[in-house]
Order: structure tokens, then sequence, then C-alpha cells
């Protein structure tokens, strides 16, 4: 076994490489896999895993350290976990990990994920990559149980915020909106690859929880069976339109007019699922855990947003504060936060009732 320190991450005890990063969504390095900065990822496994009940079989295909697997099993009452890696010295830190938490309900596997979900069915799967899950998605449809979880995480950021177009077309076979809300265009284009690729297998999707922050998306999706699920996933999965002049946004089920897509819809969160979730104090970021908790809640379903510094360049005033901003607008109909963003908003008002809120608002707020 590598060099290493044992550090603790929310009640777990964590052996990890001396040379870790802290930070940035991780590139492949030299050493086995850990990222200090995704520990917020791993609370939010756990707060999730809490929610949907006992007896889970899971699978954390991409386990590195088994930084994920040691919470999940040290955390999650009544689970068995299975952590897995390619890297055959990731095992040394697992099995570390394993004794120092004194596990009983993990078990060490080095293969390729592709053989493992092949030979075995799990109520879960995680698939934490470097870059994109999309290599890993046919796999990780194979070995997802009927009604089972699929936990996807994408650090390729630039391809689907609009950075990169072409390898987005080539990866997600979606065209990217280059817009002021990138980050839910991205997300989108994430659920609706993974809902038209379900497809293709007689296979549903309901997202249960799908957030982007510190530059990575993620999202947790209960797998269906059966073509009509199959086609009521695809009803919600279409194309958008943006016009950088007017700041006209639209959405429709196909793609005359609107060339950005295709992408997801339908709603990012299950509200039962978020509502069972719950904030335990020996989360290792109770407190962002907190919070967004409470955005996810808070926030509407549509995918129509807006940031504060387009409208204000637009209509050349100082941006308001979000509190009027929200209540100016609600005056009219249904607005949110986004947690995608501080300064973005979600609503469905028609554009000129959101210039008319945001003129009062910005008026209010410079008295
Ligand atoms: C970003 S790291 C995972 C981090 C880990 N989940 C955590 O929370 O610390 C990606 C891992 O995937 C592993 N990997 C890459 N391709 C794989 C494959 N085909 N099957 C299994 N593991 C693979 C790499 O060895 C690496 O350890």
């Amino acid at each position: 076994m590598t060099s290493h320190v044992v550090i603790k991450e929310g009640p777990t005890h964590l052996a990890v490489p001396s040379l870790h990063s802290s930070g940035g969504p991780g590139t492949k390095g030299l050493d086995v896999f850990y990222n200090r900065q995704m520990a917020f990822n791993r609370d939010v496994s756990i707060m999730f895993l809490r929610a949907l009940g006992s007896g889970l079989k899971v699978a954390d295909c991409m386990a590195a350290t088994g930084s994920r697997s040691a919470r999940m099993a040290n955390e999650v009452p009544d689970i068995e976990v299975v952590a897995n890696d390619i890297d055959p010295r990731s095992g040394d830190f697992i099995r570390k990990n394993i004794e120092l938490n004194g596990l009983d309900n993990l078990r060490v596997n080095n293969q390729d994920l592709a053989c493992l979900l092949s030979e075995e069915r799990f109520d879960y799967v995680d698939i934490d990559p470097f870059g994109s899950p999309i290599p890993y998605l046919h796999s990780a449809i194979k070995g997802v149980s009927r009604n089972g979880i699929l936990a996807l995480t994408a650090t390729d950021t630039a391809p689907l915020a609009g950075a990169r177009r072409d390898k987005c077309e080539r990866r997600y076979l979606a065209r990217p909106l280059k817009w002021p809300c990138h980050h839910e265009s991205g997300l989108r284009i994430l659920l609706g690859t993974v809902a038209r690729d379900l497809a293709r297998f007689d296979k549903g999707m309901e997202p249960l929880l799908s957030f982007y922050c510190d530059h990575y998306f993620r999202v947790y999706v209960r797998v269906t069976k059966g073509a009509e699920r199959a086609d009521r996933t695809l009803a919600q999965v279409g194309h958008m339109a943006y016009d950088r002049q007017s700041l006209v946004r639209s959405v429709s089920p196909d793609a005359q007019g609107h060339p950005y897509g295709p992408l997801w819809l339908g709603p990012l969160h299950d509200r039962g699922l978020l509502a069972d979730m719950e904030v335990g104090p020996s989360l290792q970021e109770a407190g962002r855990c907190s919070k967004m908790l409470a955005l996810w809640r808070e926030e509407l379903d549509t995918p129509l947003c807006y940031e504060v510094a387009e409208i204000s360049s637009y209509l050349k005033v100082s941006p308001p504060r979000m509190e009027k901003l929200l209540h100016s607008l609600s005056r009219r109909g249904p607005a949110s936060r986004s947690h995608v963003s501080p300064t973005c908003f979600r609503t469905d008002l028609p554009l000129e009732e959101v210039l008319d809120s945001y003129l009062e608002a910005a008026q209010i707020d410079n008295l």
C-alpha cells in the first residue's frame, strides 16, 4: 500500500493517499484517487440512501479508495455494499477502510465494472468516473435491478455546459446551449441522454435527485421497466430555443424552431424522496447539506430559468435582491430560486411579466 494518511469524513475513518486532491472535480493522478471536496457529494449519497429505506444491495463501481463505499456501509443502516475498482491498488485502501471501521457489510471487488455488472444485479449502481459516465451507462443499465437506482456523476462540464459543442454532440448526441443558464441545460442534457439510452432497452426513468455543484453534475434516477414507461419517459425529453437579443426562451417536444437538445424537460427531483431526506448531525458538511436540501425542496420543476445579470444588462438596471425579485414575481405567478446558481431563478411566467417584475423589484430596491 502506498504512503497514506487516515482522515475522518463524517463518522467514518478513511485511509487515503498522503497526496490527494482537495479541490476541483479531480483528475487522474499517479496514486489511487481521493478528493476531499467530494465529501459533500458522499454526504448526499448517505442522506439519499437513508431515505430510500433498508435492505439495499449497492455497487460502488468506481470505488478508488472506497471512501464512498466505506461511508455507505458505515453510515446507512441495513445495507450491503460492493466496492469495485479496476485498479488493483485500490483494493489495499478498501481493505484498510473495512478494517478501520470494523465493517462486515462491505466486499472488495477488483474487476472492470462491465464484468461485475454482467454477473450481478444491484438495487443501487454508482458510477463516479473521471469525466463522463456515458461510456459506462450500458453496463450500469444492465446491472441495475428492477426499480433500482442509477447514481451518476459527470465532471465533463465543458461539453455539457456548451463550451465544447463538438464533444457534447458526440458523447451526448445533443446540441448544448451557450446561454446564461448553461449548467441548468447541462444537467438536463445529461438526464435526457440517460432517458434516451434507457428507452432503447424498453426502460423508463424517474429522476429522484439531480444537481450541479462544485464543477460536476450528479443525478440519481429510478429505472423503471416496460415499453409504456419508456414512452412516458421519452415524452419528457424535448428541445429548447433561446434568443440572445430578445431573451426569449421556450421549450418544445420537437426540434422544429428549437435547435438545442434533446434535453430532459421533466422534474429534476422526486418531492417525496426530498421530504424523507434528513440531514443528520454526523454528516461531514451538515450545514451545506441543509442549505442544498432546502433549495432542492423549494425550486420549481420548470427548465425555464433566468440569470439576473442577463436581465440587468438587457433592462440596464442594477440587480434587485433575490428576495425582492421573487416576491415581485410571485405576485404574478409561481417563481423560485434555483440550486444551480445563487443568481438564477425559475419561472414559467411570460417574458414581459418577468421583465415587469424585475423592474418593479429593482425600483423598490433602489428607493
Ligand atoms: C473519480 S475516481 C472514483 C472516486 C471515488 N468514487 C471516490 O468517491 O473517492 C474513478 C475511478 O474509476 C476507476 N475506473 C476507471 N475505469 C474503470 C472500469 N472500467 N471499471 C472499474 N473501475 C474503473 C479508476 O481506477 C478510478 O479509481
